[in-house]
């Protein structure tokens, strides 16, 4: 008997979570690119957006070597994210738990488990162009980097100048909203499989090392939860440019707490 794509027996809404999934990551994707390509409006005071941090070139006072390098080919807009947004992008197109998730709500392979798919030939990852995602381990230093940039950014975002050019330590909601994007993203970059690989192993088996072992249950515990964080720490960095944004345009107030 012929079996058709999308057969299954099950009766409940399998559909709804790839659906939600492809509705998401498309939101995001089509945010990420026009913030991307807007080039301004991503300070306010000592806050950054994470989608512009770190800020190699740009024309903030954030910026580490000064403005748009006159080396920059004039038929490529310029934009100090796009320096920067493929380590992140990297490492989140790679991740197991977003592939496993992107594969099923983007090209039904498969839909969902136990629904048939739409082919007849399983390639998986064996082969190009999917066999390129085992580069996935080594985007885990480029992001760890990452937090740490954004770690900086959130303490950055603890000290004001008032309008007499005069450096206090505060805290705004923007404060806040920094801080808890590089806690989230430290929670998902953290809990990465490769890295629990990398912190617990030696040739296939668990190292006898008591600080690796310590290590690797830590790791672990982020990691029984990483979907969770691949989710919240998404919606937050979008939230975090959104925030700076605002302010910037003038639309949000930052509301100091002290
Ligand atoms: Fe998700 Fe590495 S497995 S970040």
């Amino acid at each position: 008997m012929a079996v058709t794509a999308f057969h299954t027996y099950r009766k409940d809404n399998w559909w709804l979570r790839p659906l939600l999934i492809f509705s998401g990551l498309t939101a995001f994707i089509i945010y990420t690119t026009w913030a991307a390509f807007q080039g301004d409006h991503y300070t306010f005071g000592p806050y950054l957006s994470p989608f512009y941090s770190p800020e190699i070139f740009g024309s903030s006072p954030h910026a580490w070597f000064g403005p748009q390098p006159s080396w920059w080919p004039a038929i490529i807009p310029f934009s100090p994210a796009f320096i920067i947004l493929a380590g992140p992008a990297g490492m989140r197109f790679t991740c197991y738990y977003y592939r496993g998730s992107y594969y099923k709500a983007f090209w039904a392979d498969p839909p969902a488990c136990t629904v048939t798919e739409p082919r007849k030939t399983y390639k998986g990852e064996h082969s190009f162009p999917l066999i390129m995602q085992n580069i996935h381990r080594y985007f885990f230093y480029p992001a760890a980097a990452f937090v740490i940039i954004l770690a900086y950014d959130a303490y950055k975002a603890m000290w004001f100048t008032d309008v007499a050019g005069e450096t206090h330590f505060g805290m705004g909601i923007g404060t806040l909203v920094l801080a808890a994007n590089a806690t989230l993203l430290g929670c998902y970059t953290f809990g990465c499989h490769s890295f629990r690989h990398l912190v617990g192993g030696i040739r296939d088996q668990l190292s006898k090392s008591p600080i690796r072992k310590i290590s690797y249950d830590c790791v672990s515990c982020l990691n029984r939860k990483h979907s969770n964080w691949a989710w919240l720490s998404l919606f937050c960095v979008l939230f975090a440019d959104i925030y700076v944004r605002l302010c910037s345009m003038g639309v949000w107030t930052d509301l100091r707490i002290f």
